[in-house]
């Protein structure tokens, strides 16, 4: 009986042993608020104890919260005004999470918070003025948000403050000064950074705003609507190193104390309305990059400066009432990369010496430059397209009297390997393994370089990221830089993969950590590429990671064991964990097999639901693409191969066969034909049936024989398209995708538009091809479907990228750049220029053609009566509206063409030419379209989970 009684103590004792362990810590009810308004909160939050239990993503000093980093974690929701009971938060990181939305609570009360890093949010709403109270602040970075209302003069009051970014938000109102009773960002005299570009800042820039106490270095307030002189104070802030006042609309003339600034290396005036002499750059002595270009300065010989700033890499200065000749001095500059003085009057003749720089650029379209002294042994590429010189017949071959196109593709090389071909989402890292990357956007505000093809300067901050992720001890393995590309605010961009090592995968604390380092600048990039910033693609997939629901069992558990009815509870417990898991292992097994319950044969079962579509027999197959032939083989990829196959019936097909390890899951496969058997239109590629069987998928096509209209525009497939057959091309494309929005049953989103994937068909007419990232708009109420933002560069709606939220108008973008393709023949991005800003650029409402001759396809015919061309290039600048609500309907897309048709005297729906006249030679041996590798990845792909052999 004694012996009873001590158990029973002991256990009571335990059990008040943990009782006592759980008491909430000081943090957790303010903790516990801040996860009720957002989802998706680390599984990890389960316990009363933030600081003694591993919280992931906080950090604690003395049993109190100061840091709360969660950046990329997928949160959603909004951020609760409890944040305010944290008072000794210091740090608070919650960037790259395009789920947050709401404004930001008040949040004064949050005396000791240091860091405020919200980048690359939704947060929308004003900026809370108490903002001003946060006196500890020394980063706020506040940028890439919706964020409205003016900047809160009260910033002024934040004397610890470095590092101060608003960029990229909806921000109005003019730049607040202080004035005796509010204070203003003029006392902001140890702040290091202002960056307040893409906003709609408007007024003056108030010349109180500079003093000579100032320690400024970056000074960026591109793309605004400031308007006004630039104030002569300016020249007062000796620090600075980068000033960005392009994209606004300042007038009068430059302050001649502007080179005084001989720390600035990046000055950037353009497209502004700067009149009065050149500035002069004289003492100017750090600079690398001026854009000057756009501007209307007084009339002026060719300044000193041009040749004496010997730090000079980039020198722009298009449409800026330039002339006479050239220095041969300024070719000789050392570290001299690009020149580009478009549309001045710059004449005599162009000797460019013995440069030092070998890879030059040197664009002088439309001069009046007659002569050029040509020297060998340098490898420059000259434009003198629409100068005297290249009207003289004589020279008109020469290769500077053609816009040659050079590509400045890079991506950081494997590293002594060979790349492997990976399943799915999976991506072979420069190690050469296969892995989940976290991946996003670099954006480099003001590089000090132009040369986008000097694959050093990659490889410079690849080995600075690398390094940078391994001092700070985390588990990296690799990092990947690929595809420079110059953007509309001339920002650079780069895409980044950080591949994880040891696992294939990061686990949630990695992410949080590599995204800190990333946010809040903990990475400092080689001085060429400051400022920049970092934008997270959305969704890291922690997949397999527990729930917080079965991790905060285990709580329950160690509580339960103290107590008498343990074996009971655990027995419970094992009990539904084993029918959880058998319920779990059925359900994979039912999506590794949908047709399991269903014989092709005998055709039972409800799935899958076919419109027209028929399954073939392996057997079937392999007999009418004799046996899968070589010879009958019309292209490959990653995924397989695709054959061409007659039918018994006569019917010419296209068969794509995913090879072993390219699969995808039967259930995606099964919806995937159901989708694509829908889907009947002219203007579409339609699905002729599909083959399931022997571990073998495989789709069949009618077979489009004329290729892409990449093919075309390329020269490739030997069809030349002038203007006629462009418009019909245009108009098909455009009925197909219509279709697709409007008429097909449940509405298709295609979300790979682009020229790879229209295909010409023996008359010429257009076929939209390649659903592999098509989404269904299920639900008719929703205008939008949120989702992970996949299509391909150059041909990405810039609002879909950043919302994440898909519409109709995301395939009217990807449209409008395929529209500006058709008219110019290049690729939408090429050499690192963005064909729509290119086009923009270059356009002129108030000339012929709209000033577009330099950049139309020669091919279109340009002697030729181009009839509506004007009209066609609206329509494709209304297509790539910045804001999807700007942007035409497909179905108004299609009536415009149809009238621009009937403007030039066309007949919108008559059929096209007849074969017979329609070509000229009709070159083989072009890839085929069907070998496109996205064109195969049906819906996610063909690609695995791959199927277990039964
Ligand atoms: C440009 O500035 C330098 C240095 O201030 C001065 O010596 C030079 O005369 C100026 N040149 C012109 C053309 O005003
Ligand atoms: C170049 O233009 C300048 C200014 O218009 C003029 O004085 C000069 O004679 C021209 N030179 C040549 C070679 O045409
Ligand atoms: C490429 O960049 C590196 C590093 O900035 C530089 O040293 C080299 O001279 C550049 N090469 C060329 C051809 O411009």
């Amino acid at each position: 009986m004694g012996s009873r009684i001590q158990v029973f103590m002991v256990v009571i004792s335990i059990q008040i042993l943990v009782i006592a362990a759980q008491q909430p810590n000081q943090d957790y009810a303010a903790l516990k608020a801040l996860m009720s308004g957002m989802k998706n909160t680390p599984p990890s939050w389960v316990s009363f104890d933030p600081c003694g239990d591993n919280w992931e993503g906080i950090t604690c000093t003395d049993s109190r919260v100061t840091s709360i980093t969660l950046a990329s974690m997928n949160l959603t929701g909004q951020l609760s005004g409890d944040l305010q009971n944290l008072s000794e938060l210091q740090t608070l990181d919650l960037s790259y999470n395009k789920g947050l939305t709401g404004s930001i609570p008040p949040i004064g009360n949050l005396k000791n918070l240091s860091n405020l890093i919200l980048i690359g949010c939704s947060f929308s709403g004003p900026i809370p003025d108490t903002i001003g109270s946060l006196t500890q602040l020394v980063f706020l970075s506040l940028n890439s948000n919706s964020f409205t209302g003016s900047i809160p003069p009260s910033i002024g009051n934040l004397s610890k403050l470095y590092w101060l970014d608003l960029a990229d938000n909806k921000l109005t109102g003019t730049i607040p000064v202080s004035n005796g009773a509010t204070p203003g960002l003029d006392m902001l005299v140890h702040t290091k950074h202002f960056h307040f570009g893409i906003n709609q800042l408007s007024g003056e820039i108030p010349s109180q705003l500079f003093s000579s106490n100032m320690t400024l270095i970056h000074l960026l307030l591109e793309n605004n609507n400031l308007t006004g002189e630039i104030p002569a104070t300016l020249g007062l802030v000796q620090s600075l190193e980068v000033v960005r006042l392009d994209r606004n609309s300042l007038n009068g003339s430059v302050p001649s104390n502007l080179n005084n600034l001989s720390h600035v290396s990046e000055l950037y005036l353009s497209n502004n309305k700067l009149t009065g002499p050149v500035p002069n750059l004289t003492g100017m002595n750090s600079l690398n990059y001026v854009d000057m270009s756009n501007n209307t300065f007084d009339i002026s010989d060719v300044p000193p400066w041009f040749s004496t700033i010997q730090s000079l890499t980039t020198l722009m200065m298009e449409q800026t009432q330039l002339q006479g000749e050239l220095p041969i001095a300024l070719f000789s500059l050392p570290q001299l990369q690009t020149v580009i003085l478009r549309k001045n009057k710059i004449n005599g003749t162009l000797d460019i010496g013995s440069p030092y720089s070998n890879q030059l650029q040197v664009d002088l379209q439309d001069n009046l430059i007659d002569a050029f002294r040509q020297r060998t042994g340098y490898n420059i590429e000259l434009i003198l397209v629409n100068n005297p010189i290249c009207k003289e017949t004589t020279a008109t071959t020469e290769p500077y009297c053609t816009i040659t196109q050079s590509n400045s593709t890079y991506s950081t090389p494997e590293n002594n390997c060979l790349p492997v071909k990976c399943s799915s989402d999976q991506i072979s890292s420069p190690n050469c393994k296969c892995a989940y990357p976290y991946m996003g956007t670099l954006f480099f505000r003001s590089p000090s370089f132009s040369n986008l093809r000097n694959t050093s300067i990659y490889e410079i901050l690849h080995n600075a990221l690398l390094e940078s992720f391994q001092s700070s001890l985390l588990p990296v393995d690799s990092v990947s830089l690929r595809n420079p590309t110059t953007n509309l605010n001339d920002y650079l961009e780069l895409r980044l993969e950080v591949f994880p090592s040891g696992q294939d995968r990061f686990n949630r604390t990695a992410i949080l950590e590599i995204a800190f380092v990333l946010s809040n600048q903990t990475f400092k990039p080689p001085p060429e590429f400051e400022p920049f910033y970092f934008i997270a693609d959305p969704s890291y997939d922690f997949a397999g990671e527990a729930s917080s629901a079965t991790n905060s069992h285990t709580g329950i558990i160690i509580g339960a064991a103290a107590g008498a009815s343990v074996l009971v509870l655990l027995l419970l417990l094992a009990g539904f964990y084993a029918f959880h898991q058998k319920k779990r292992a059925e359900r994979a097994n039912k999506q590794n097999n949908p047709f399991a319950s269903w014989d092709p044969n005998k055709n039972s079962g409800s799935i899958p639901q076919l419109k027209g579509a028929r399954c073939f027999s392996f057997e079937e197959l392999k007999k009418c693409t004799n046996n899968f032939s070589d010879a009958n083989s019309v292209g490959s990829g990653g995924y397989g191969k695709v054959y061409r196959g007659t039918l018994a019936t006569g019917q010419l097909v296209a068969i794509k066969r995913a090879q072993q390890g390219s699969m995808q899951g039967g259930l995606e496969f099964k919806t995937e034909i159901e989708l694509l058997s829908r889907v009947h239109h002219k203007n579409v590629v339609s699905l002729v049936g599909f083959c399931f069987e022997q571990c073998e998928q495989m789709l069949v096509y009618e077979f489009i024989p004329n290729g892409s209209l990449t093919d075309s525009l390329s020269g490739k497939s030997g069809i030349r398209l002038d203007w006629v057959r462009r418009l019909r091309a245009a108009l098909g494309a455009a009925r197909g995708l219509q279709y697709l929005h409007v008429h097909a049953d449940p509405p298709i989103i295609h979300r790979d538009i682009k020229s790879n994937n229209i295909l010409l068909d023996e008359r010429l007419n257009a076929k939209v091809a390649d659903f592999g990232l098509s989404k269904l708009m299920g639900d008719p109420e929703k205008s939008h479907v949120s989702t992970q933002v996949k299509g391909t560069m150059g041909y990405l709606d810039p609002e879909y990228y950043m919302t994440q939220q898909l519409t109709e108008k995301t395939d009217v973008y990807s449209f409008g750049v395929l529209l500006l393709e058709l008219i110019t023949g290049r690729g939408p991005i090429e050499k690192g220029k963005y064909i729509v800003r290119e086009v923009k650029r270059a356009m002129d409402k108030t000339k012929d053609l709209y000033n577009l001759h330099e950049i139309l396809d020669p091919a279109i015919g340009l002697a030729t009566s181009l009839k509506g061309l004007e009209k066609f290039v609206d329509l494709a600048m209304s297509c790539v509206a910045e804001s999807g609500t700007d942007r035409p309907t497909m179905s108004e897309v299609v009536k415009e063409i149809e009238n621009i048709m009937q403007l030039a005297g066309l007949n919108p729906n008559a059929e096209s030419a007849s074969t017979s006249v329609s070509y000229e030679s009709t070159s083989k041996g072009f890839e085929h379209p069907y070998s496109n590798e996205n064109l195969f990845a049906y819906s996610g792909g063909f690609v695995p989970p791959k199927l277990e052999p039964q």
